[in-house]
């Protein structure tokens, strides 16, 4: 692929307006959110949503999550029901995507949705995020800013790293707070949970007063992308690991003796804020067999042990994915 110079950009007045002026003319600019870097295209323009694509690596389309500064802009493109308005009210800006049906007339190119007739949108909870939407005036779909499989960036420093001359530019907005992807919902009469984020189901069961379903069947995945290797660091993972062996590296849980601490203190907001990065040093440090302390599977444990498991899945074939 032809190789681009790729701006890197802070977010002063200059360059926020440099990063929308690159957004509404079809170019790339990856920006921060409170969860990961986003890999920022205007989803109304097909050319500019498939060099998203290009850029990653992805082998095949699958629907992108569409960005946008709050509830009235979503308003334009999706439909709410009782449901996704008693969340969006409670939740938004913040670490939640809806998925919802496609307004007529939207725009959206159908590269984001991959054809389907619901999309994915959220309002990030970032300031940068925040500016750079309302500078863009488009609504803005972005994955992660990561080559295809490999580690979610949680610094303008692993987009670089990952994507440097594939895309236009990079905000540099400093290191996300919440480090995990967003929690991904389908509303509806059956509420169902389509990936684990960063804001633990429990709080979406109790703002809505009913259990949110959770999507099990692994063979039957609702969200397109949910099943393959992904988050990939270079070494193999061992989880669950009480202890590490002869040649392996020890990413720790809790009071444990490790090479590196995803929270000392057992804390899982720490540990998600910390999971990427510390992916990602693992792999400065030439890791190549990592064991992983057990991790509790409730709250924001459920984002980080989903992740993980992913991250230990096999990597054959091209089961890569964002
Ligand atoms: O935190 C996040 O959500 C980050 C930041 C950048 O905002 N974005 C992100 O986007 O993780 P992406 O594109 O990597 O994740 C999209 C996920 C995929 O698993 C996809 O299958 C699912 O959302 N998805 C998108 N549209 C969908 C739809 N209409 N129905 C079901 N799943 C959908
Ligand atoms: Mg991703």
């Amino acid at each position: 692929m032809k190789q681009i110079d790729t701006e890197r950009l802070f977010p002063d007045e200059a360059g926020l307006a440099r990063a929308g002026a690159i957004l509404r003319a079809g170019g790339l600019a990856a920006f921060p959110t409170e969860t990961v870097y986003g890999l920022g295209a205007n989803a109304l323009d097909d050319k500019a949503v498939a060099r998203i694509y290009e850029a990653k690596g992805r082998p095949r389309f699958n629907p992108l999550i569409v960005h946008v500064a709050d509830r009235a802009a979503a308003e334009e493109l999706v439909v709410f029901d009782d449901a996704a308005s008693r969340l969006a009210d409670a939740f938004w800006p913040g670490a939640l995507t809806l998925v919802l049906p496609l307004r007529a007339g939207s725009g959206i190119s159908s590269l984001v949705t991959a054809g389907l007739d619901t999309l994915a949108v959220r309002a990030p909870d970032h300031p940068v995020g925040q500016a750079v939407l309302r500078a863009s005036g488009v609504p803005v779909a972005a994955p992660s800013a990561n080559p295809s499989g490999r580690v979610s960036p949680t610094t303008a420093d692993h987009v670089i790293q990952g994507l440097d001359g594939l895309i236009d530019a990079v905000l540099d907005g400093g290191p996300c707070g919440v480090g995990v992807e967003s929690t991904i919902v389908v509303t509806g009469p059956n509420p169902t949970l389509l990936r684990a984020g960063g804001i633990p189901v429990e709080a979406l069961s109790a703002c809505l007063g009913q259990a949110i379903s959770i999507a099990t069947d692994p063979t039957r995945p609702i969200s397109p992308g949910q099943l393959e290797s992904h988050y990939a660091p270079n070494g193999t993972l061992r989880l669950n690991a009480q202890a590490k062996e002869d040649d392996e590296v020890l990413l720790g849980f809790g009071p444990v003796d490790a090479d590196l601490n995803l929270s000392v203190s057992g804390d899982l907001v720490e540990a998600a804020s910390r999971l990427f990065s510390c992916l990602h040093a693992l792999d400065d440090m030439g890791a190549t067999q990592i064991a992983v302390s057990p991790i509790p599977d409730s709250g924001l444990g459920r984002a980080i042990n989903d992740r993980l498991k992913r991250a230990a899945a096999p990597r054959s074939g091209s089961l890569h994915e964002s």
